[in-house]
């Protein structure tokens, strides 16, 4: 189990099978086309022609595991409007989290914009009785584990670039995370403010990588910027707006609540926090729940302005106090029935991830065996 034949391999390595007969004997194997190889023959072959074997991740197994246990369908009379999740992505340094703060203290009504205490990388403010969700740290990191585990918590993507930078390797990379999730993108270009800012220059790399801006005749939304300056983010606010109103973003508010970690930590007051986007559902103090291999109760919920909440609703953020253990960032949390049912699923985790462990390096993903070095 786990290794193939010289006939499969010479498929995956892209290369004829007799080619691959002759490297063999040329390294002393004498091989037949339908000859299993072994895993350490597989690698030498490898590593030959370029190649790595790269280490399960993933297997199906583990992925239902970590899945839902109450993910049962809503009846469409059951969905309502929830408020759009927006998650901020783009090169180091190019003001993410400036735009974010400015975009909070702008929205933010006066009386409440003394009220923030706390950081948490996630949180919402109100355009016009419109309710918008940020995502903002730990950046894109976070963005593909929770794609990788299925939860789809990205409504729209904000690609921060900076004009006096242009497009950078993690713009790319952002690019090409936001289009595999098929989540649309609205380009912020940002610190036109700078004397040496080109946005022009932006939007022209940006048709490089198949985003044509929506003036030259695309569809991508392009809005010059500056985070510094607060200058523009009106308009910015008023493109969320509307491009969240054409995906009709809708939740079930009545039933037990999912979502996603954000992040956690231990805190040594608090114990284990975690930030929580609730997904669909309501989450409510004192719920039994699970996320991951920790479980335990809701104790207490805090929204980003360090308000206490008996409630969270479908898109809103939480910093969520009660699990027995720090959870990983991206992991599934779900309200079950009781105590004994979310010690239960975790426990069954727990004893799986070991068994996991125990007899990994014995087995290798089929459809992704080979890395490029
Ligand atoms: P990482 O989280 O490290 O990836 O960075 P970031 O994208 O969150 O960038 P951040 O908001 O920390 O900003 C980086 C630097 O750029 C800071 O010094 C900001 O003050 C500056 N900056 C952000 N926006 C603007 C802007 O519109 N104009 C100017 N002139 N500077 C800006
Ligand atoms: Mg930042």
């Amino acid at each position: 189990e786990g290794t193939l034949t010289v006939k499969e391999l010479a498929e995956e390595l892209e290369i004829e099978a007799n080619d691959l007969m002759t490297k063999l004997i040329n390294l002393g194997i004498m091989a037949m086309i339908n000859q299993e190889l072994t895993m350490e023959q597989m690698e030498n072959i490898a590593a030959e022609y370029g190649y790595q074997i790269k280490e399960e991740e993933n297997t199906d197994d583990e992925d239902n595991i970590y899945g839902l246990v109450n993910d049962i369908e809503d009846k469409e009379e059951d969905l309502e409007l929830r408020p759009p999740v927006i998650t901020v992505m783009g090169h180091v340094d190019h003001g993410k989290t400036t735009l974010l703060d400015a975009i909070r203290e702008t929205e933010v009504t006066a009386g409440e914009a003394g009220g923030i205490t706390q950081h948490i990388g996630a949180y919402q403010v109100d355009v016009d009785g419109q309710k918008i969700t940020f995502l903002d740290t730990p950046g894109h990191e976070a963005f593909t584990s929770m794609r990788a585990r299925g939860a789809q918590a990205t409504d729209i993507a904000i690609l921060v670039v900076a004009a006096d930078d242009g497009i950078m390797p993690q713009t790319i990379e952002a690019i090409n995370h936001a289009k595999s999730a098929g989540v649309p993108i609205i380009v912020a270009v940002n610190k036109i403010d700078r004397p040496n800012a080109q946005p022009d220059r932006v939007k022209q790399e940006l048709t490089e990588h198949g985003l044509v801006p929506e003036e030259w005749g695309g569809n991508t939304i392009c809005v010059n910027v500056s985070a510094l300056k607060k200058e523009n983010l009106d308009e910015l606010l008023e493109m969320i707006v509307l491009t969240a109103e054409m995906e009709e973003l809708k939740a079930n508010p009545n039933r037990a609540a999912n979502g996603v970690i954000i992040e956690a930590e231990l805190d040594r007051g608090r114990g284990p926090v975690a930030t929580v986007l609730v997904n669909n559902g309501t989450l409510k103090v004192g719920d039994a729940i699970v996320a991951g291999v920790a479980s335990g109760r809701v104790r207490a919920m805090v929204n980003d302005r360090g308000e206490r909440l008996e409630e969270a609703g479908p898109a809103t953020p939480v910093e969520v106090l009660g699990l027995s253990d720090v959870p990983n960032a991206g992991d599934l949390l779900e309200a079950v029935e009781d105590d004994q049912s979310a010690r239960g699923v975790a426990q069954k985790r727990k004893d799986k991830k070991r068994a996991d462990e125990l007899t990994r390096n014995t087995t290798v993903n089929l459809d992704d065996l080979f890395s490029q070095i």
